[in-house]
């Protein structure tokens, strides 16, 4: 009797990325770009960590390094309504903080959007934000049919709804850095899930690790490094830890391994008011529906990404290993 042909297979997944590295962002990139599991489409850049500038140059740097070749956007340069401010203390001036990178600058103007990434796709993709959601909400304003056409699934680093938040006591930065745009895409409901500092504080790279990184023999191990001292000496002054907090890696963990995460179906709202809970996403029964992660699987993200990743650095994982 003929065989039932095999359920087709959810890998490779196809996907575009809205990102502004952005040092975690740097790694998400890697990982990502790493694993034959994603068919990585097309890269949109925004501001955030830093100007789209050097977003973008960041992002071709990136992309140079892991050998690939891949059509880049050009998303948004500001947010929406609020005023334009970078994580300066964070990722450095240039966004990949100590390590060595192309001058910026280039005339971006005529770049082409998320929209148009998106509508190049031939079918729907998953959509993966690790920065703010601005270019996405203006996506969705310019062209929701396309966008709702094209995106089957979004999953966003964003928001918090029971950790305390990076930017204010409650906001996390990508959803504190533009507030409106959260709460257009929130509305939309894409379907959109939240991987927020409720999952991600508990994913780190140790102070150790990044400084066997700077001993590894390939210069790639030790351009990361550089970026990663940066980031280490931020999180050891402001949150008082020998270690990095590695955000944007677990929304890609989860795309290559989804036993990663759990997540659960919630009404979320974001908080629009200035001040202190401005960007706040939180569990409100006329909120949005979306998924929201609320369990990590730290070791097993760690093994994944250390194992993917460090290979490609030219280093072990040994040199990484706990
Ligand atoms: C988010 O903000 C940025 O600093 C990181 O790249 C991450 O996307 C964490 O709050
Ligand atoms: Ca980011």
């Amino acid at each position: 009797m003929p065989q039932p042909p095999p359920p087709p297979s959810l890998f490779p997944l196809p996907l575009i990325i809205d990102s502004d590295p952005g040092i975690d962002d740097c790694l998400a990139l890697l990982l990502a770009l790493a694993s034959p599991e994603l068919d990585v489409r097309g890269i949109a850049v925004s501001y955030g960590n830093t100007s789209v500038e050097h977003a973008f140059r960041n992002t071709v740097e990136i992309v140079r390094r892991a050998g690939r070749r891949l059509p880049l956007a050009i998303g948004a340069r500001r947010p929406l309504r609020r005023a334009l401010a970078v994580a300066l203390e964070t990722h450095g001036e240039s966004g990949l903080g100590y390590a060595e990178v192309p001058p910026s600058g280039v005339a971006l103007d005529f770049a082409q959007t998320l929209e148009r990434l998106l509508e190049r796709q031939d079918g729907p993709v998953t959509l993966v934000t690790l920065g703010p959601l601005t270019s996405l909400a203006l996506a969705l304003r310019r062209e929701p049919d396309l966008v709702r056409r094209r995106v089957a699934r979004h999953i966003a680093m964003a928001g918090s709804v029971g950790a305390p938040g990076n930017t204010t006591a409650h906001s996390e930065f990508n959803a504190w850095c533009d507030p409106e745009a959260v709460d257009t895409v929130l509305r939309a409901e894409l379907p959109t899930e939240l991987v927020g500092l409720d999952v991600t504080r508990r994913v780190l790279v140790s102070g150790a690790e990044i400084e066997r990184l700077g001993h590894a023999p390939a210069e790639g191990a030790r351009w990361l490094h550089d970026a990663l001292r940066f980031y280490l000496e931020f999180h050891r002054r402001h949150e008082g830890i020998d270690a990095c907090v590695v955000n944007d890696v677990v929304p890609i963990a989860a795309l290559i391994r989804p036993d990663v995460l759990t997540f659960q179906p919630q009404r979320v709202m974001v908080e629009l008011e200035a001040g202190e809970r401005r960007g706040q996403t939180r569990i409100d029964p006329d909120g949005a529906r979306v998924r929201v992660a609320t369990s990590v699987r730290p070791q097993l993200l760690r093994a994944l990404f250390l194992e993917r990743v460090l290979p490609w650095l030219g280093a072990t994982t040994e040199v990484a290993a706990r």
